[in-house]
């Protein structure tokens, strides 16, 4: 049993937090830039990163912030999924964040819905090298889902497991169902980064709003550490801080009562 406990921050409501990971962001941006090199981000979807991603397109406008060099790579994407469909990562990260920044087209990288399935861990393994070609993610974002998967790592996903095709958990596409008209048309399959992938990335910020995140924010923070709840792999991570709203952290044991 390992009870080791993560750095977790924990602010008045999810706009603080989500400038905090915002400004974080910026600060490696800048320091990657002063030693000539691209910033690699790890990047999510999702209801959670929206007012970070909000507060990086801010200080792209009113500072300057640039993302020219900046190279990223998205967690995951549905499977099967075209790239144009409403549901798709590609469409959400287009629209919420890259078409109102300076970044290149070239340096976005999502996994493809469309890669067909015999091509598939080719591809995945080409996305992997990719990452590490470009010398690594120097700061990965995350979200969690109820099932406490990281990116799609649905449980049984194991610490050194790595880009892939797999099945989406049942809760998982029961909180997707209101995008899809409903469960039935979620994908059954996604391609998701693996937890070793994710584990690889330099530094890591989770972001965990409101009470539906409680109980998993527990689980991941003071369970023990297995595949059951793959974000509790974070905490062997050397540089991983949770980013939660008040909501999010009700349910996590005080560490220094009153
Ligand atoms: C999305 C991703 C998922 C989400 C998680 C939480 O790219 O990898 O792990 O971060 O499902 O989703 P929201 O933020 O919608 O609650």
């Amino acid at each position: 049993m390992n009870r080791k406990r993560v750095p977790i921050k924990i602010f008045e409501n999810d706009l603080p937090a989500s400038i905090d990971v915002a400004k974080r962001i910026a600060k490696v941006m800048l320091e990657k830039k002063a030693t000539g090199k691209p910033a690699v981000l790890g990047l999510a979807t999702g209801n959670t990163p929206v007012k970070m991603y909000r507060e990086l397109i801010r200080m792209h406008q009113e500072e300057k912030l640039d993302f020219s060099d900046v190279i990223t790579f998205n967690l995951d994407e549905y499977w099967p999924i075209r790239p144009s469909s409403l549901q798709s990562y590609h469409i959400f990260m287009h629209e919420t964040f890259f078409k109102h920044i300076n970044i290149d087209t070239k340096n976005i990288h999502i996994p493809s819905g469309e890669w067909r399935e015999e091509e598939i861990d080719t591809r995945c393994r080409e996305y992997e090298e990719l990452i590490i070609e470009n010398g690594g993610i120097d700061v990965q974002i995350l979200g969690i889902g109820r099932s406490g998967h990281i990116g799609f790592n649905e449980p049984g996903s194991e610490r050194d497991s790595r880009t892939r095709m797999l099945y989406l958990d049942k809760k998982t596409r029961l909180d997707a169902a209101s995008g899809f008209s409903g469960e039935k048309n979620v994908p059954k399959m996604a391609i998701t980064m693996g937890v070793g992938t994710i584990m690889e990335a330099h530094e890591i910020c989770l972001m965990a709003f409101g009470e539906k995140k409680a109980s998993i924010i527990r689980r991941a923070a003071e369970d023990d550490i297995s595949s059951t709840v793959s974000a509790s792999f974070l905490r062997e991570h050397s540089n991983t801080t949770f980013y939660l709203d008040k909501s999010a952290s009700e349910e996590l044991t005080p560490l220094c009562p009153p």
